[in-house]
């Protein structure tokens, strides 16, 4: 059975859920307060890269199954399932996550609620955001005993967004235990097709369902800082940490996953996530807890540093008079998002040294230029080495996996490659007469 549903929201989380809805069957009514954005989706066109997105989006609006709008009446008026999925930043000037977007939803659509409804939260927002926001739905709407606030959060990443949301590893959603009402059924019957294929469906109260997602990305985020702290010592004994990782990685109980040292985590979630998870859990009275967040993150952010002094070595000891090509900006591969990039930021670090940085990426170009407009930009891998004395490989798209060492070789001055993802084979590079330097291993 078909449900109506409006998504608010039409930013990566947003556009995604609305349109993976749609192909679930359902009618869907994308609602954003830009219309310039409206505009895009509507007529097909994603404003990021997805890969496997446009395809979905394009299909169910051909179907007659996807709109979009502005109006919130028009949302309330159509739909009696409504998904909250509008971004949480980090606050300016402060570890904790910036709720006014969330909030506003549900100040201007409760009001507009006058029968049976169930709102999911799917942003990701600190313990207790869940219960004030049931609260005041309640209050600002005509129909308080009708209406219902329920939390569902999104693990997506990046890349993979349409196979996360049409095929995750668990759905799981908390409810208010102290007012039983029919978000769980309204739930079954959204994700009836996804519990056919008998995903783990699980049902909380609203702060645990808040912090699920919190903890899921702090683990993901303290593993990835882990193996960068065994990289680190694996460079002061010279051992090498992606052979270590491999070897831990097939106890089950570790697992391979996320255990790729490098130059860090980054992205619109990650780091602003554990960050808000610090602030919620100093405002709890929990915050002794996080020193290994705090870690967690200073650990990633040291990465940048050691980047910058691996290339300055590189170049004779200063960045003065040395070009370094950089290839990658977006803070992962199949991505164009630049949010905390590493890349980005240790491209704009080394610039601001005084090194002459040229930077190429596949998909991230427009949006690397956007926020550091006085980097160089290449128009490909090649012409961003062209006479480098120092190539950086910082995202590890495949095509920069591919380079030949041969090729690249008669367009730099010096024959220098540091592999910020270790994801090079050094001995390929090296036979080929390459200096090679990765993260952790000799
Ligand atoms: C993440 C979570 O994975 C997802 O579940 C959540 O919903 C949102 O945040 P995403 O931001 O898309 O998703 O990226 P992810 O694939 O998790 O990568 C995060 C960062 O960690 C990237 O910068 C990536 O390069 C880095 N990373 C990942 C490593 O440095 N090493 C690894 O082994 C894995």
């Amino acid at each position: 059975m078909s449900s109506q549903i409006a998504v608010f929201g039409t930013g990566y989380l947003g556009a995604t859920h609305a349109a993976c809805m749609a192909q679930l069957g359902h009618d869907v009514l994308g609602v954003d307060i830009d219309e310039g954005k409206l505009a895009k989706l509507a007529a097909g066109e994603l404003p990021f890269f997805e890969p496997g997105l446009p395809e979905v989006l394009r299909d169910n609006i051909e179907a007659g199954r996807l709109r979009f709008t502005t109006s919130y009446e028009e949302a309330a008026e159509f739909a009696d399932v409504h998904f909250v999925a509008v971004g949480t930043p980090q606050k300016q000037g402060e570890l904790a996550a910036d709720l006014r977007y969330v909030d506003a939803v549900i100040e201007s659509l409760a009001p507009l609620l006058t029968g049976p409804a169930v709102v999911f939260g799917k942003s990701t927002v600190p313990a207790g955001t869940a219960a004030r926001l049931a609260d005041r739905l309640r209050v600002l709407s005509p129909a308080p005993d009708e209406v219902e606030l329920a939390w569902n959060p999104e693990f997506l990443r990046e890349g993979f967004a349409v196979k996360d949301t049409l095929h995750p590893d668990r759905i799981v959603l908390g409810v208010d235990r102290t007012r039983p009402g029919t978000a769980e059924a309204v739930a079954r019957q959204v994700y009836g097709p996804l519990l056919e294929e008998h995903i783990p469906f699980l049902i909380t109260d609203l702060a645990t369902a808040e912090l699920v997602k919190t903890s899921a990305n702090a683990f993901l985020a303290t593993k990835i800082s882990f193996i960068n702290a065994i990289a680190e010592v694996c460079e002061a004994t010279g051992a090498d940490v992606s052979v270590l990782a491999d070897a831990i990685g097939y106890d089950a109980r570790i697992g391979r996953k996320f255990l790729n040292a490098g130059i860090g985590f980054g992205g619109g979630c990650l780091p602003k996530d554990i960050r808000a998870f610090i602030a919620m859990a100093g405002e709890l009275g929990a915050g002794q807890a996080f020193a290994l967040l705090r870690e967690v993150d200073s650990i990633n952010m040291r990465r940048r540093n050691k980047m910058v002094e691996l290339a300055r070595e590189a170049g004779g000891g200063s960045f003065i008079g040395t070009r370094v090509a950089v290839l990658g900006a977006a803070f992962k591969p199949n991505s164009d998002d630049v949010r905390d990039s590493p890349a980005l930021n240790i491209a704009g670090q080394m610039q601001l040294q005084g090194a002459a940085v040229s930077v190429y990426d596949p998909e991230a170009m427009q949006n690397a230029r956007q926020q550091f407009p006085t980097l160089q930009y290449a128009a490909d891998a090649f012409s961003a080495c062209s006479g480098a004395d120092v190539v950086m490989i910082l995202t590890e798209w495949k095509q920069f996996v591919d380079l030949a060492p041969d090729e690249l070789a008669g367009t730099v001055r010096q024959k220098v490659i540091i592999d910020g993802r270790n994801c090079l084979d050094p001995t390929i590079w090296r036979n080929a007469g390459w200096v090679y330097r990765g993260v952790g291993r000799p």
